[in-house]
């Protein structure tokens, strides 16, 4: 049982994040250019997970969501800004009391081939994290294991603990990651495209089996992925990076109904509708994401945006409250 305390209705906060990962150069061409040259991968975000919520990360590749769901578990130290969890200021935290801190936050990646060691059984793996925290060992540990693996329909539980991961399907690697993310009993999950390697038939499921295990654990998600169409299905709130910037935040009813910038418009408009009459417009953004290292001036969407005016090469658009529960950072919404 979790103490009963007063406790903040968010249980994240970001204000101002950055993270800009040196450009690895040799010495002569660092010398030559005098400069180093950063990517700016997050780049002054502010949001706020809810206590219970499935907040949706979403945007095209390489617009900084898994960097983001990186620094929220500090498993890369922010080049700016502040970053608490359930109240506590968790950059200040020495490395002690983060390891404690990290049983509370777990991540499920988007490759459960690369996140399950190779060479160890899928019932120890699962467990591993109980004897790190000193939780359980042995045969408790077992236990629980077998329990958990039960409860994620890693079945049957006691003949494929003692397997590979390589002797298990995609789908059962998947469940043995969230079994090990959820025998911690965290109270943050960050799935980082936790089913975008699934087969589409295993999809629903795994979505399906995420939201009953949030509803028996009391989790709360961070759900980062590039696809609308299942971030829909899972969301409650959800915001729309892109190029290191958050465009678009809101509840997932005001962001898909009335989807304000031209990015998540364009976004939405590739999202398959079951009604072919209400068949949305298309606009589809025009050429590549541009490059992280040098974005363009302004607002970033401004060299693929349909509608662009002069401003928008011109002037950076701060992200505003245009409504209730939706923020846009846009020259032409506001
Ligand atoms: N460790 C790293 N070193 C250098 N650049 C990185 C690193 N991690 C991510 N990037 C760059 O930061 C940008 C955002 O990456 P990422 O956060 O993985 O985006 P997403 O998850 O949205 O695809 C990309 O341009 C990527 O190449
Ligand atoms: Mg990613």
């Amino acid at each position: 049982m979790k103490e009963i305390k007063e406790m903040a209705e968010n249980l994240v906060e970001v204000r101002g994040l950055k993270k800009w990962f040196p450009v690895q150069k040799s010495f002569i061409e660092t010398f030559l250019a005098r400069r180093v040259d950063y990517v700016r991968a997050v780049d002054g975000i502010d949001f706020e997970i809810k206590r219970g919520e499935v907040f949706g990360l979403a945007g095209e590749s390489g617009s900084g969501k898994t960097t983001t769901g990186r620094l929220i578990l500090r498993l890369v130290e922010p080049t700016e800004g502040q970053i608490t969890f359930d109240g506590m200021d968790i950059l200040s935290l020495d490395s002690k009391a983060m390891h404690a801190l990290r049983r509370r936050m777990q991540i499920i990646f988007q490759d459960p081939y690369a996140s399950l060691n190779p060479r160890m059984k899928i019932g120890e793996g699962i467990g591993h994290g109980l004897e790190i925290h000193g939780i359980a060992k042995g045969k408790l540990k077992r236990q629980m294991v077998l329990e958990m693996m039960e409860r994620v329909g890693l079945t049957p539980a006691a003949v494929l603990y003692d397997k590979y991961p390589h002797q298990l399907s995609g789908g059962q690697r998947q469940r043995a990651v969230i079994a090990r993310a959820l025998i911690l009993h965290p109270d943050l999950v960050v799935a980082d495209e936790p089913i975008a390697m699934a087969d589409v038939s295993v999809k629903a499921l795994l979505l399906e089996l995420m939201l009953e295990l949030k509803r028996e654990f009391n989790l709360t998600y961070l759900y980062i992925t590039h696809d609308l169409a299942t971030a829909k299905y899972i969301c409650n709130r959800i915001a729309i990076m892109y190029l290191g910037k958050i465009v678009e935040l809101g509840s997932l009813y005001e962001v898909y109904s009335h989807p304000l910038h031209p990015y998540t418009e364009a976004l939405l408009s590739a999202v398959p509708v079951p009604d072919p009459r209400a068949q949305r417009r298309k606009v589809l953004p025009k050429g590549e994401i541009p490059n992280p290292i040098n974005p363009p001036s302004g607002c970033r969407f401004h060299p693929r945006c349909p509608y662009a005016k002069e401003v928008c090469g011109i002037e950076e658009p701060r992200l505003v409250e245009v409504g209730t529960d939706h923020l846009v950072a846009c020259h032409l919404r506001v």
